[in-house]
């Protein structure tokens, strides 16, 4: 039986009060969006998931594009039921079709999984995701009937008093038989206290025309929370980033305090490392066995091989750093850099688009910008690469056993070649040969007795 997912993600999110669409919020480090889509594409191929898209359209498309999922336009957002209106030729060919909605983002590929079976298991026209949560307010209540079946899904705002104590809700994510929801779909009304279409209206349509809806209850009910306001799309990116925690340390990884971490979902860290307090591992960051990332550093989008250490307070972006390396503290590695195995990158370092080899040190005060340094060069305190010309950018090429003198300046284009050395406090403008010596310096004047003379004179002035 063929299978398609419809993911309703049109919605402006007004309860956010926000300027961006509510799938583009991101918690994990991802869109709620993405998250959703990542599930589905575990269940379907992408070119078969189908997101409903309206509010901002073209910025949500632009975002999720690269997931290679179609897009369906709904121009106007007259409710979730006009929503899955606005899919229908696109789903007209399945014999089946999921829906899911953008803003439940913490739904396990099983548990869709699970509804799927029981919908087939069931021969149901109609199956709904239900869930028992902590406190039902605000979502939409599930009316059974005495054989279990489902009668009816009454919304918040239409709940007689009595149906208010009822604890199971409507997680928003069904299965339908297609042709059956096709021909009654146009039986939606929006005669509500929203003047909207609801899916939900669905299911006592469905029922009344004799078809059977039924409802499966979702294990766990922390995994269909929505996010329709700030608070709850924090507490979702809190319940998120503690089970990735959680997956990371049933890994092998020891994360102390892991309340204070903040780590994305797609992070990954080999067996053995440790994670110090107050430490952020973001986007596509991967970390190896065996590395101590201590307190306070952000990692993002970064490559850390095995047995690195990366001491306090440093910020890493879009960069890779060999095995054995030891970077910080308050080291700053911008994108592009590359630091080499058992390199040393020490306080206040800057690199950006710096290629340091294997055993290279830049250990105190020192910006390396667009330069090559070659494997077990010294790079002294406070020794700068002047890559930038005021309109163009230039690169610094260091070979191999080079020693660079504390507080030189080396302005590029240049190159130094192997094994040279720069005296310290060099302006460094021409091409140094291998081996030599280039000192680019004014020669020191010394002249004896001259503070005491002026401390004489100044004292008989006065
Ligand atoms: C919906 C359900 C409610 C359920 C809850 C679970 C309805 C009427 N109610 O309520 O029973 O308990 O989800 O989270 O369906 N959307 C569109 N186009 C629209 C309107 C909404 O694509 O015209 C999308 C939204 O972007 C969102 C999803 O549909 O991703 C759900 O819409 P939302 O307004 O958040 O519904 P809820 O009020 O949460
Ligand atoms: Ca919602």
């Amino acid at each position: 039986m063929s299978l398609a997912i419809v993911i309703m993600a049109a919605g402006k999110g007004t309860r956010l009060k926000s300027r961006r669409p509510k799938v583009l919020h991101e918690i994990g480090g991802k869109p709620l969006l993405a998250h959703v889509i990542a599930a589905a594409a575990k269940i379907v191929a992408p070119a078969d998931v189908y997101v409903v898209v309206g509010h901002q359209a073209d910025r949500v498309e632009a975002a999720l594009a690269p997931t290679g999922v179609n897009f369906v336009l709904q121009a106007q957002q007259l409710g979730t039921g006009h929503a899955v209106q606005a899919a229908q030729q696109a789903i007209a060919g399945y014999d089946n079709i999921l829906v899911l909605s953008g803003d439940v983002p913490l739904i396990r590929p099983e548990t869709i999984q699970q509804l799927w079976d029981f919908h087939q298991l069931q021969g149901a026209a109609m199956t709904l995701l239900a869930a028992v949560p902590e406190n039902p307010f605000g979502y939409g209540r599930v009316i059974r009937k005495a054989d279990q079946s489902v009668e009816a899904i009454v919304e918040q705002k239409s709940l007689t008093p009595e149906q208010e104590s009822i604890p199971e809700i409507n997680t928003g994510i069904y299965a339908f038989r297609t042709p059956t929801l096709l021909k009654h779909l146009n039986q939606l009304s929006s005669v509500n206290s929203q003047g909207e279409y609801y899916l939900t209206d669905m299911a006592q349509i469905l029922t009344v025309a004799g078809e059977r809806v039924v409802a499966v209850t979702a294990p766990d009910a922390k995994e269909i929370l929505g996010a329709n306001t700030i608070a709850e799309l924090v507490a979702l990116d809190a319940t998120l980033r503690s089970n990735t925690a959680q997956r990371l340390m049933a890994q092998g990884v020891t994360i102390f305090r892991p309340e204070t971490c903040v780590i994305d979902a797609d992070v990954e860290v080999g067996p053995d490392t440790v994670i110090e307090p107050y430490v952020q591992l973001l986007k596509t960051t991967r970390i190896g066995s065996d590395c101590l990332i201590r307190s306070g550093s952000m990692i993002e989008n970064s490559v850390i091989a095995d047995e690195v250490l990366i001491r306090n307070s440093c910020v890493i972006e879009d960069s890779s750093i060999g095995r054995g390396a030891k970077i910080g503290p308050f080291a700053h590695l911008r994108m592009g850099s590359e630091i080499g195995e058992d390199a040393h990158v020490g306080n206040y370092v800057e690199t950006k688009k710096a290629r340091l080899g294997k055993g290279a040190k830049a250990n105190h005060l020192t910006y390396l910008g667009d330069a090559q340094i070659g494997a077990g060069s010294n790079i002294g305190a406070g020794v700068i690469t002047c890559n930038y010309d005021g309109v163009n950018k230039h690169t610094t090429v260091i070979g191999e056993r080079v020693f660079v003198g504390s507080d030189s300046t080396l302005v590029a284009p240049i190159s130094v070649g192997d094994g040279a050395y720069i005296g310290a406090g060099s302006c460094i403008t021409r091409e140094v040969p291998a081996d030599a010596l280039a000192v680019g310096r004014s020669r020191q004047v010394t002249k004896e007795g001259w503070a005491a003379a002026k401390r004489a004179r100044m004292a008989k002035e006065c």
